[in-house]
């Protein structure tokens, strides 16, 4: 990991045909924007930015989330890895302006 943390991320989470399967990414995503309303609070903007895509052209290894800018991929996940990554990747990001 670099000596510098960026000070913005955004998280992009694929809710494809897919990923989505059963409605796996859906639960994911309300995971995830629980986890980003409560790392932003009340900063606008903050230092997480959540987005949607309809493919990462990488279905076989679904559910699938991209982070930047690392460009970091987050494969096969589920509620337990989504827990590691916010952890590990997510609250990390700075909050200085
Ligand atoms: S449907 Fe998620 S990567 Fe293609």
């Amino acid at each position: 990991m670099s000596s510098e943390t960026p000070k913005r991320k955004r998280v992009v989470l694929c809710m494809g045909q897919y990923c989505n399967a059963g409605r796996r990414a859906k639960r994911l995503y309300q995971q995830l924007e629980t986890a980003v309303f409560d790392i932003n609070g009340d900063q606008f903007p903050g230092p997480l930015k959540l987005e949607i895509a309809n493919c990462l052209s990488m279905c076989g290894a679904g559910p699938n989330l991209m982070i930047y800018p690392e460009a970091r991929a987050v494969n096969s996940l589920d509620e337990e890895k989504l827990r590691v990554v916010i952890d590990q990747y997510l609250r990390t990001v700075s909050t200085e302006d």
